[in-house]
């Protein structure tokens, strides 16, 4: 069936009109009407309303092999926008990728841009060649121009399952690292291989030569953004302690993009797949404190209270992504009932060139061997 691809907004009144239970019921049968046609992908921070459609759910290294393996035709991302980026460069040119509310973005994906990386690379060539010195790392967080820079600069995208690895590789080309967008990430990556704090320096962005001098510059083995994500900022050090007072036989679990003065008093650190897979593989009774996002948080504090263990929320605050939480049953349910008319609505699609140089950033890191 041929499909238009139209950009028209949700009509707000036929869609959050309905209640739960009716939108819920037409997303079950607009999926089992486009069949395998579509192949909808679920992010762990997605609520549940919309986390139980899922086909596959995963951290982002899980969903882009997701989507580069998926032979459906619609590739419906409950993520957000970089993510549906990623699949859609990774499908067929046939294939079609769909994220449910555009305004589903990352806002530390925004703190970089094509702009203020060319010009770090400009500047940072006053003082070294970069592209002989330096392998630029691209976190999956982050627009598809920026991945489509690392592919034309030798660099690589990493994820937090595979940071180590891809810097292992990175450093395996050349002697340095640009790391952007995500400071934290790069740091504690760095940090457990064995780089010192005072090799890894900042690249402020709004300052000329990003702030550092030609020596500092000249000594750094990794250059790290000054990007951060607002959600993962929020858990400090100070609740570990105070949790700990509190109950001492507590085991402390973190994203790699919360600080590292977090990440140091975490007994684990790793990605949204590997929080759900080291909670569910514990023993029952254990009690977990978690820092990452609230809508995983609770999900696992739910699944996992039957077996006896405990999982509480790290930050007496709520932390949550609120562009994940963009995408709620209503669009979902939109997307899927225009397919069905055979409209496309909400096409993540890359530029051809874009893609094709962002490609080979992306399958330098799928062809490592994790
Ligand atoms: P994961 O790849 O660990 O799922 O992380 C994605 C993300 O955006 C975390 O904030
Ligand atoms: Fe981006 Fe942070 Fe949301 Fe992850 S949790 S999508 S890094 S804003």
């Amino acid at each position: 069936m041929a499909v238009d691809v139209i950009s028209s907004p949700i009509p707000f009144e036929d869609y959050f009109s309905l209640d739960d239970s009716e939108c819920e019921q037409r997303i079950i049968e607009a999926k089992q009407a486009l069949g395998e046609d579509l192949v909808i992908l679920g992010h762990h921070y997605q609520r549940n309303e919309v986390f139980r459609h899922a086909d596959y759910s995963g951290d982002s290294l899980k969903l882009s092999r997701n989507a580069a393996s998926s032979d459906a035709r619609y590739i419906v991302f409950c993520g957000v926008h970089f993510m549906a980026e990623v699949a859609d460069i990774l499908s067929r040119p046939d294939q079609i990728a769909i994220l449910p509310d555009m305004a589903a973005g990352c806002s530390m994906a925004d703190m970089a841009n094509r702009i203020n990386v060319d010009k770090a690379w400009q500047e940072m060539s006053a003082v070294f060649d970069p592209d002989t010195l330096v392998t630029p790392i691209t976190y999956i967080n982050s627009a598809a121009d920026l991945k489509s820079f690392c592919g034309k600069h030798g660099g690589i995208v990493c994820t937090s399952t595979n940071a180590p690895h891809v810097l292992d590789w990175a450093f395996s080309q050349r002697e340095k690292i640009l790391f952007f967008p995500d400071q934290h990430l790069g740091r504690n990556t760095g940090f457990k291989m064995g780089i010192p704090l005072e090799e890894m320096v900042v690249w402020d962005f709004d300052k000329p030569m990003g702030g550092l001098t030609p020596e500092a510059l000249k000594n750094a083995k990794m250059i790290l953004w000054k990007g951060f994500c607002s959600v993962h900022q929020m858990f400090q050090p100070v609740q570990i302690d105070n949790f700990l007072k509190k109950y001492p036989e507590t085991k402390v679990i973190s994203h790699p993009e919360c600080s590292f003065e977090v990440c140091q008093k975490s007994h684990y650190v790793g990605s949204t797949e590997y929080i759900v897979r080291t909670i569910a593989e514990s023993e029952p009774g254990t009690r977990w404190l978690v820092g990452t996002e609230l809508n995983l948080v609770n999900r696992l504090h739910e699944q996992f209270s039957a077996e006896g263990k405990s999982v509480h929320f790290m930050s007496p605050t709520v932390c949550m992504c609120s562009t994940m939480f963009r995408v709620d049953p209503q669009h979902l349910l939109w997307v899927l009932e225009n397919l069905l008319e055979g409209h496309v609505v909400n096409q993540v699609s890359v530029e051809p060139d874009t893609a094709a140089q962002a490609k080979l950033a992306l399958q330098r890191m799928l062809d490592l061997p994790i």
